[in-house]
């Protein structure tokens, strides 16, 4: 007996092999190999705060730890999400972090690889795992960094969620902890959003907000969501500055500037958009560009915006800047033109009112007139 199984497992261990070497379409095979090398995975879960963490463990001997390299293949999904997620690990355990996931599903299963050549000996199935949270009561999360130092974030409430709770936020940013400044509300007085100011962020450093939906009625503790951004992610730039249009021979050329951010500023890091009535949007990624026109067209106006993207994954693009018009031969900002029909509207109304009052007035002063000299006959 004691020299037979050595011979099985070698024998296993080598059809193992050869099997991985090709596919792992024999799947009828394969499980009887891992019945035979009794691979078995046990799964569970911890709660610590709003993060889980999940941990696992099988029932390899101590010698087959020693003598193979053990690697976990992790999928997860959150609930209500679609976007598996698949990591091979080497630790017995994984951190997840719930943010507004109300669960997960997760599956584990384990890898023997031979330790000089790294291929794989065998592998266990997949142990499955449900987390489920408490119900999580907001959803639709999102914030934004604008005007350098302007902070907003806003959530749905769900329509499911007790009608007593209040939400509230607060966020931590290179260390300090912060109350959420101003909050905005729905219908019913539930807070909805959070508006915060004069915030200096340091571009590369997280902001970890905490949303803590509370029961007003047992005045429990609540419970705390939290999520972290990256500030440069979440920044909507102004409107470029500066913009002006100079015409050279038969084309247009439109200049402008980068706006203020609050990361890095270096040229490259900026994509522009640049939107010229009735023609399509063309991406830009210097500081001007150059439009060709060979009828001279009667008027058009441009605009331009703007994103970073080649330093940062950020997709907030900015306002467009107020409209430059573009005439045959001149250039006439919108704001002056605007201006001008106000101020001789402004002009047109005070004079009819002028005329009015004085119309009046002298209606007033004749019958004044006639009075003083009423009274002076007397
Ligand atoms: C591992 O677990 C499986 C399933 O529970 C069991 O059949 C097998 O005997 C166990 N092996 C060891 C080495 O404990
Ligand atoms: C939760 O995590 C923190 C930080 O890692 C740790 O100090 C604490 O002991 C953990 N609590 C529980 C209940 O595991
Ligand atoms: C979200 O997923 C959970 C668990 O899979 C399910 O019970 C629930 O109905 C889902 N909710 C929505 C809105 O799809
Ligand atoms: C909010 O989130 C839900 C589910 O996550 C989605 O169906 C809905 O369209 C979102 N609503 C808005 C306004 O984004
Ligand atoms: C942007 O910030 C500047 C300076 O902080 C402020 O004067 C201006 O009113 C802000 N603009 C908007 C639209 O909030
Ligand atoms: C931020 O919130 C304020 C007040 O609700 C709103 O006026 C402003 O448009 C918001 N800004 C952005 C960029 O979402
Ligand atoms: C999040 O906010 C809640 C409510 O203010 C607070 O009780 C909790 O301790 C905060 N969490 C952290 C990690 O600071
Ligand atoms: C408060 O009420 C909510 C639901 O209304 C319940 O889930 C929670 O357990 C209660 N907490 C305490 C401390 O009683
Ligand atoms: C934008 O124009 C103003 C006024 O013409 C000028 O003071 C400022 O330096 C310009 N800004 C940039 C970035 O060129
Ligand atoms: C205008 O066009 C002429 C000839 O086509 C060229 O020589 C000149 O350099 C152009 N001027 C500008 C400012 O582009
Ligand atoms: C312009 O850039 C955006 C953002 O990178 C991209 O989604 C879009 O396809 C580009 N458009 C053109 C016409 O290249």
């Amino acid at each position: 007996m004691a020299c037979v199984t050595p011979i099985s497992v070698l024998l296993i261990l080598s059809f193992f092999q050869c099997k991985t070497l090709f596919s792992t379409i024999l799947a009828s095979g394969q499980e009887d190999i891992k019945d035979a090398l009794r691979l078995h995975n046990i799964l569970w879960a911890t709660k610590n705060d709003s993060r889980v963490i999940l941990s696992w463990s099988n029932n390899l001997t101590k010698e087959e730890t020693r003598k193979y390299t053990v690697k976990y293949i992790l999928i997860y999904k959150f609930f209500n999400t679609t976007k598996e997620k698949k990591e091979r690990l080497e630790e017995k355990e994984k951190i997840i972090h719930l943010k507004l996931h109300s669960g997960f599903n997760a599956k584990v299963k384990t890898q023997l690889f031979a330790k000089e050549t790294e291929d794989i000996i065998k592998e266990s199935d997949w142990t499955e795992f449900t987390y489920k949270a408490p119900a999580v009561y907001i959803q639709n999360l999102s914030c934004i960094i604008y005007n350098i130092s302007f902070f907003n974030c806003t959530w749905n409430i769900k329509a499911e969620a007790p009608e007593d709770i209040q939400i509230f936020t607060s966020y931590r940013h290179v260390g300090k902890v912060f109350a959420c400044q101003k909050y905005i509300k729905n219908a019913r007085k539930k807070n909805i959003g959070c508006n915060m100011r004069e915030i200096h962020f340091q571009p590369s450093r997280k902001i970890n907000l905490n949303i803590t939906v509370r029961n007003l009625k047992n005045g429990s503790r609540g419970l705390s969501y939290y999520k972290a951004f990256t500030p440069q992610t979440i920044e909507k730039l102004n409107p470029p500055i500066n913009i002006s249009v100079s015409l050279e021979n038969r084309s247009i050329k439109i200049h402008w500037k980068p706006p203020p951010t609050i990361g890095s500023a270096r040229k490259k890091c900026f994509l522009y958009q640049v939107k010229i009535t009735d023609h399509k949007i063309v991406n830009v990624t210097a500081e001007n560009y150059k439009y060709s026109f060979h009828k001279p067209e009667k008027k058009c106006a441009a605009q331009v915006r703007v994103k970073k993207e080649i330093c940062i994954a950020n997709k907030i693009w900015s306002e467009w800047s107020e409209p430059v018009f573009i005439h045959d031969e001149k250039t006439v900002d919108i704001l002056l033109l605007s201006l001008s029909l106000l101020c001789s509207l402004v002009f047109l109304g005070g004079l009819m009112i002028y005329a009015c009052r004085r119309y009046r007035c002298l209606e007033v002063i004749t019958t004044n007139k006639n009075k003083k000299r009423y009274a002076q006959h007397l």
